[in-house]
């Protein structure tokens, strides 16, 4: 199989994609971030959480709204706009088709997808041997997908293992416990 077939496989339908892309609401996505530690707002709690390197397309405005949530909770954000983000996918180990239209890195862990905080800080915390955390498509009401009504889908933040298997983390919405 080509190189190219093969990415879009591993993106699965597309979606995330033709999803992501509305145009930017701030001027994160429009802005080119320096390569340079956190702003001085973030400084004050740097210390005691990790820098988070986020990969994301220069247009991709639900991906600046990630990047605000992370923000607001704490973590110093590095963004890295780049046009092709699918090899990133394919060397940190995002499994078959359970792509979203962001990756990020944090302490060894890779984070796919639109992951809330409480999730990071929990895998951090919990420091489990694996790969990282990955939130498949872009489920309305995630942390950047928020609706205008306040509508959350059920969705599932999955743990995905050293040898790319992945199973439950934490479930969201109204979908109750597993
Ligand atoms: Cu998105
Ligand atoms: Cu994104």
């Amino acid at each position: 199989m080509n190189p190219l077939a093969r990415l879009s496989l591993l993106l699965g339908t597309g979606l995330a994609l033709s999803a992501c892309a509305r145009p930017p609401e701030t001027s994160l996505a429009a802005t080119p971030v320096p390569l340079t530690p956190s702003t001085q707002a973030t400084a004050a709690v740097a210390d005691t959480l990790p820098r988070v390197l986020v990969h994301k397309s220069p247009t991709c405005g639900c991906c600046g709204l990630w990047v605000e949530h992370l923000r607001q909770a704490g973590f110093p954000v590095e963004v890295r706009d780049q046009e092709n983000i699918h090899p990133i996918k394919e060397r940190l180990g995002i499994p078959f088709g359970k792509g979203s239209c962001h990756t990020a890195q944090v302490d060894g862990y890779v984070i796919e997808g639109h992951v809330p905080v409480q999730d990071i800080k929990r895998l951090l915390a919990e420091r489990p041997q694996a790969r990282g955390l990955v939130l498949p498509g872009m489920p309305a009401g995630s942390p950047g997908m928020e609706m205008p009504d306040g509508r959350v889908e059920p969705y599932t933040v999955e743990l995905i293992a050293t040898d790319g298997s992945t199973r439950p983390f934490a479930r969201h919405g109204s979908a109750g416990s597993p």
